[in-house]
């Protein structure tokens, strides 16, 4: 059977990487978090203290990071330049500045490079925000995953409360609809729901009902799997 390449874009919170990771492991394929790789840039760049006023210096520093996404006992594991950022590059001071780095047109294309050699063999489950548009356009199978923003900030919300931190849930709602905007409006690869691509609203949808939906439409793409 023909290995897929699957790309699943979407706002954040909506699911991509929870799904994208089970619909890889029932496939026996390899999840690339490319949303990780983001965050191990833009934590490289507040570790030098660079902001987006240094957008040379930080797309220097993108270019020449060896990203590795790797596996441990079945959970991603994200190494920058060998160390282990996989806890780092979900503090708050990353995702609050993550979304501005990624609009610096050189990261993007450091990242670019990256991520389709990591494809490159097919049997690759992709998540992102521009798989579809820009890094993967040939992708066998496009997927657009969201869900409201209520629901996708209630999700966050949960998903901290569960790690033991109380936040404000309209704080957070705000803070996530701040991230789409500048993720949809940036003007490099955009979050952007291409015309090939399939709408997987996960609003009413539980992990596993929005797996199936995906397995089915990958099903479907190749005659059965
Ligand atoms: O918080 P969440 O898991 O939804 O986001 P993420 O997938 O970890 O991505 C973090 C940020 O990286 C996004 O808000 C985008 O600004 C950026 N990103 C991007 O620009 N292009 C991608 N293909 C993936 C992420
Ligand atoms: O990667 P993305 O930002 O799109 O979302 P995620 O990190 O995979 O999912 C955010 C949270 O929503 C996680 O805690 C998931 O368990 C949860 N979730 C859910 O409750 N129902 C779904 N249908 C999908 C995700």
């Amino acid at each position: 059977m023909k290995k897929l390449v699957i790309a699943i874009d979407g706002p954040a919170g909506a699911g991509k990487s929870t799904v994208a990771q089970i619909v890889a492991r029932k496939m026996g394929y390899v999840y690339i978090d490319t949303g990780a790789m983001y965050r191990a840039v833009t934590w490289l760049a507040l570790r030098q203290n660079l902001t987006v006023k240094d957008a040379a210096a930080v797309g220097d520093l993108a270019a020449g990071a060896v990203i590795e996404l790797t596996y441990a006992a079945g959970k991603l594991v994200v190494l920058v330049n060998g160390e282990d950022v996989t806890g780092p590059i979900r503090t708050p001071e990353v995702t609050g500045l993550v979304a501005e780095i990624s609009q610096i047109l050189p990261v993007r294309e450091a990242m670019l490079v990256l991520q389709r050699n990591m494809a490159a063999k097919g049997g690759v489950v992709m998540d992102g925000r521009d798989i579809a548009s820009r890094v993967l356009p040939n992708a066998d199978v496009k997927v657009f995953l969201t869900a409201s923003i209520e629901e996708r900030a209630r999700r966050r919300w949960k998903e901290l409360l569960d790690k033991g931190y109380t936040v404000d849930l309209e704080e957070l709602k705000r803070e996530i609809a701040d991230r789409d905007r500048k993720d949809y409006e940036r003007e490099y690869a955009p979050l952007i729901q291409t015309e090939d691509a399939v709408l997987v609203d996960t609003t009413a949808m539980s992990i596993e009902a929005a797996v199936d939906e995906i397995l089915k439409i990958c099903e479907e793409k190749s005659g059965g799997i």
